[in-house]
């Protein structure tokens, strides 16, 4: 959290600035090379907002100038949307930002967009191109995400109420309909002892995940379309337990299973294979705790793999070197 909060009030009013002044009219030609419009979904207790959310966005703005940029909100009550964050139905939040991004008039009419996920946000976008994709997306970007959900719950902050009430859900049985209805992080609880109860009441990861015996076609064919997935796994995440989980990891306390060793992976449920096997799977880390991002890295990552659609990400070399698993 860190980096959200050296961030200044001054971005916040720059936010504002840049989307009143947004070209409504624009329309994305054959040629052209605006950038393609992005999507950000912010994570568990953040805003659209908030500072660190307006940084990231003058981030985007600085690599590719032009670019309209759309922080998926619940709510435009800023206290609302981050209360949302913690409480609610994930496949309404989901059919909610869907329907907000069909009804914009930039982003339902760009050939294509790009995504970034925040934490839990990143599983939610990922919903959004396995359920909707319309407009499709090109660029899915997940940092610190629970791919494969989350083996225990985090503590809330002393003094951090909303957060706290939320989590008093959890008193109850986490397999409840009360809890899998209103607690986000139970929808993406997935506890390997428990893999039948989550099978059987996972409001949202065991379908999003294609985990059940009917899997759904279209997940995997959305999936399928991406041009690249790109999954950032936090190298001291304590926040996210197991931190694998953002590279799809399973872990059961004993051993650990990368997603290439699993069978979502070999039978393909969910499309990872085909996409690992035209080299749009990425598996990248970042240095540091939980959602602890430098500039350079946003900006790195915002170069390589968004832009304007006729710049395929092949076609740029990766600055800095390293590589994908
Ligand atoms: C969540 O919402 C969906 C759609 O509105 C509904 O079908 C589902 O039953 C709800 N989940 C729970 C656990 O109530
Ligand atoms: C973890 O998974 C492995 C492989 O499936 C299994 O052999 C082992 O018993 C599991 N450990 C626990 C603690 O569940």
């Amino acid at each position: 959290m860190a980096f959200f909060l050296r961030l200044t009030l001054l971005a916040i009013g720059l936010l504002v600035a840049t989307s009143i002044a947004k070209p409504v009219e624009r329309r994305f030609e054959d040629e052209d090379d605006t950038p393609l419009p992005l999507v950000i979904w912010h994570g568990l207790g953040d805003t659209f907002n908030s500072e660190g959310m307006a940084r990231v966005v003058s981030i985007a703005e600085d690599v590719h100038p032009g670019i309209f940029v759309y922080p998926i909100r619940m709510d435009d009550d800023p206290s609302r949307d981050r209360f949302d964050s913690f409480v609610g139905n994930v496949t309404d939040h989901v059919a909610k930002a869907c329907a907000d991004i069909a009804a914009d008039p930039i982003l339902s009419t760009a050939p294509a967009i790009d995504a970034l996920g925040f934490s839990q946000g990143g599983q939610f976008l990922r919903a959004y191109v396995e359920r909707c994709n319309k407009p499709p997306v090109r660029s899915l970007i997940t940092f610190g995400s629970q791919h494969n959900g989350i083996t225990t719950f985090r503590e809330c902050a002393v003094t951090d109420w909303v957060c706290r009430i939320a989590m008093a859900a959890l008193k109850g049985d986490v397999w409840s309909q009360a809890v899998q209805s209103k607690l986000v992080p139970a929808q993406y609880y997935r506890n390997p002892d428990e893999y039948e109860q989550y099978l059987e009441h996972s409001n949202f990861l065991a379908d999003i995940n294609n985990e059940r015996a009917t899997k759904n076609e279209a997940y995997k064919k959305n999936i399928e379309k991406l041009e690249s997935f790109v999954m950032y796994m936090f190298e001291e995440d304590k926040t996210v337990i197991p931190k694998e989980s953002a590279w799809f990891g399973e872990v059961n306390g004993t051993e650990s299973t990368p997603l290439r060793a699993r069978k979502l992976y070999s039978e393909d449920w969910l499309g990872l294979r085909a996409l690992d096997r035209k080299g749009g799977l990425k598996f990248r880390t970042a240095p540091g705790e939980h959602m602890k991002l430098s500039e350079e890295l946003l900006k790195e990552a915002f170069a390589e793999f968004y832009g304007p659609l006729k710049r395929s990400s092949a076609s740029r070399p990766r600055p800095g070197g390293g590589d994908d698993l």
